[in-house]
């Protein structure tokens, strides 16, 4: 079934220059890239969008994180977008990713860890809007 995804390349790996490399691997599996945009997220952006963590310890930090630089939003479409972009991305914990995923590659700790991406339909749902209008999506 044709799905739709929310990534996210994250302020570390812009700050690495390695935007384009991961992007070449998404177009390598397959994915069509439907919309993207660089942005700079304040404070209450990035609280906005990590809500469904804000009991967590790590909230203030993640959200400090976020806020550091420039990060690339991207919704990805194909069969399974959002198991498929999960495998490509690796383990949340670079420590624990496979061998050939992004995290493993470019990610430099748990919060550092290179890219993003929606854990499920509903959070698909909350995600894609949050970044993109109806008019900003392209699909082939
Ligand atoms: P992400 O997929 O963007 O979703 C939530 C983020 O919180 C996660 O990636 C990590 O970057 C960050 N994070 C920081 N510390 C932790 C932690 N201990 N457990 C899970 N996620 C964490």
């Amino acid at each position: 079934m044709t799905q739709r995804t929310l990534a996210i390349i994250k302020p570390d790996a812009v700050a690495k220059n390695v935007t384009g490399k991961i992007i070449a691997r998404v177009e390598d599996v397959g994915f069509t890239i439907v919309a993207a945009k660089m942005i700079h997220m304040t404070d209450a952006q990035a609280r906005g969008f990590y809500i469904v963590h804000k009991e967590r310890p790590f909230y203030a930090s993640l959200c400090a994180f976020m806020t550091q630089g420039p990060c690339m939003p991207m919704v990805l479409e194909a069969d399974g977008a959002i198991q498929k972009w999960r495998d490509l991305m690796g383990a949340t914990n670079p420590a624990n990713a496979a061998p050939g995923t992004i995290r493993k590659d470019f990610a430099s700790s748990i919060e550092a860890n290179a890219v993003h991406g929606s854990d499920a339909p509903e959070t698909a749902a909350f995600e894609i809007p949050y970044f993109f209008a109806s008019l900003e999506l392209c699909p082939r």
